[in-house]
């Protein structure tokens, strides 16, 4: 199969796109190819997290990406998505949306999407991405279990009324596609200035829990030029956070 004999794929149900997505993009499917279910039995999350993913209400969907960039730039793709879903929100949505390093959407102080990126080889020797997007649509607060309704909101409650799943499914491709397009050409720069129009905890006081257990306290600089989150602990020293959970500091 030549990679423009592929097509967008929707599903009524799968265990996740990102799964599916992956082996797309494993046999050549090509730069800008998405894959959107209604429902994912096994949606999966950051740091091996699983995404609740309930049928007909939420866009749970992925990308093929083949961005003209170096391979050691690959892992700021999640920032690019993120830029890209917050200004195709903000802009065509009209919804105050906020950002969360690394690959968080807000609203207010509740999440309401998050964004996963995993990187592979097809089987041309290739490198591509796979931007995986949740965001959590037409929600109502009845509809959240105890355990998450108090820390996610979704769209609906921030005032989008009868939004369709498969025209924000198109209306985010757009925007990623063109977000890309901006990295290649203008560099990494360029993309991070906008993330931080939407740094919704740049001078907070976080807590990051690093990959080795361990628990360090400090204000949230906001990212660095490479997309590292910088934190600057009680002693004045800067901790360069690459991976792990980093949140609010005693939220309410
Ligand atoms: C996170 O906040 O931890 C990231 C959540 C990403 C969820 C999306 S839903 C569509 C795609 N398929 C998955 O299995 N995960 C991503």
């Amino acid at each position: 199969m030549r990679s423009s004999d592929f097509q967008d794929v929707f599903l009524d149900t799968t265990d996740s796109t990102n799964r599916v997505a992956r082996e797309l993009g494993e046999q050549g499917a090509a730069h800008g190819i998405g894959v959107l279910a209604a429902c994912q039995t096994a949606g999966r999350g950051r740091l091996g997290r699983r995404w609740y993913s309930p049928s007909g209400k939420n866009l749970y969907c992925s990308y093929i990406v083949r961005p003209n960039i170096d391979l050691h730039h690959f892992p700021k793709l999640t920032m690019t998505a993120g830029v890209a879903a917050a200004e195709c929100l903000h802009d065509v949505y009209k919804i105050e949306i906020g950002l969360k390093w690394p690959n968080d959407l807000y609203i207010g102080s509740k999440k309401c999407g998050g964004i996963l990126s995993e990187f592979t080889e097809d089987h041309y020797g290739n490198t591509f991405a796979v931007i995986g997007i949740g965001i959590n649509c037409n929600q109502k607060s009845s509809d959240f279990s105890a355990e998450i309704k108090d820390i996610a909101t979704s769209l609906l409650i921030a005032g989008a009324e009868n939004l369709e799943v498969t025209e924000l499914f198109q209306a985010i491709k757009s925007s990623l596609l063109s977000t890309i397009k901006d990295f290649e050409s203008k560099g990494f720069s360029e993309v991070l200035k906008r993330w931080q129009d939407y740094d919704l905890f740049r001078g907070s006081n976080m807590v990051w829990l690093t990959p080795d257990g361990r628990r360090v306290e400090g204000e949230n600089l906001g990212p660095d030029t490479d997309g590292m989150l910088r934190v600057k602990d009680t002693e004045g020293t800067i901790h360069l956070v690459l991976t792990g959970d980093v949140n609010l500091n005693n939220p309410q």
